[in-house]
């Protein structure tokens, strides 16, 4: 459904992302990994046509630069960002009818199917967003994404800075999302990324350097965390 073909994003002299292919079928998770500044988010901005690119990007073969940001939107291509955004004046259930708007009659989740999803926000209904933590913004952010009814969602670090306990709440979340819904995963947190992907490409300076089936990938653990500059993937 998602075909990146030789992508390049730049930014005046900076090459953000540099010949990059990648496709997403239909219940496929895909992972985009890569360490800081290794053209991921790019990637998602352009194909969401937030940045402007060269080389193709199509969603159901519709070429992403003339749908636009708001034609991307209403195709169904459904962004959670970096840094999550949740309206901080709004309650939880608030930012979800925000979210809810979106779906412009697309068949997708209601907000019980959210909340079955994340309880912890069942309970937190009423809350503020400001008077959330990392953590149950982060699940914000996803749930409000999947009232706005996906046909493909796109997901920017949601690991990122968040407890143990929190990312794996997150994830498992995500591995019933999976059943109805594709994912592009964009992570740093590479062990947890594997758990859920099908198959994943390693980005670095803006480079596919390696892509491979999940299984092949933890396989490949030595390889990965070189080009991550970590130290090692436990799986
Ligand atoms: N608006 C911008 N203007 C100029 N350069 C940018 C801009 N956004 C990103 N860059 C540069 O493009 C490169 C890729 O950045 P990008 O944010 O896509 O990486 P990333 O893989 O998402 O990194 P991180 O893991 O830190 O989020 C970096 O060198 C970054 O400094
Ligand atoms: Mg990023």
């Amino acid at each position: 459904m998602l075909e990146v073909r030789d992508l390049e994003v730049t930014y005046g002299p900076v090459r953000a992302v540099r010949g990059l292919s990648l496709t997403v079928n239909d219940g496929e998770v895909v992972a985009l990994l890569g360490p800081n500044g290794a053209g991921k988010t790019s990637t998602l901005r352009a194909i969401t046509a937030l940045a402007t690119y060269a080389g193709s990007i199509t969603f159901d073969g519709r070429e992403v630069r003339s749908l636009g940001v708001e034609g991307c939107a209403k195709a169904g291509l459904i962004h959670v960002p970096e840094g999550r955004h949740v309206f901080p004046t709004l309650t939880v259930h608030e930012n979800l009818q925000v979210g809810a708007t979106a779906a412009r009659g697309r068949p997708g989740y209601s907000f019980d199917d959210v909340y079955d999803l994340f309880p912890a926000l069942d309970r937190l209904r009423n809350r503020e967003g400001w008077g959330l933590s990392g953590g149950e913004q982060q699940m914000v952010a996803v749930a409000r994404a999947l009232v706005a009814a996906p046909r493909l969602l796109l997901l920017d670090e949601p690991s990122l800075g968040l407890a143990p306990i929190v990312v794996k709440a997150v994830f498992a979340a995500l591995a019933e999302v999976r059943s109805r819904t594709p994912i592009l995963l964009v992570e740093q947190n590479t062990a947890q990324a594997l758990t859920l992907a099908d198959h994943g490409t390693v980005l670095v300076q803006g480079q596919a350097v390696l892509t491979g089936g999940a299984d092949e990938l933890s396989d490949r653990s030595a390889v990965l965390a070189s080009y991550l500059g970590q130290k090692e993937i436990v799986s």
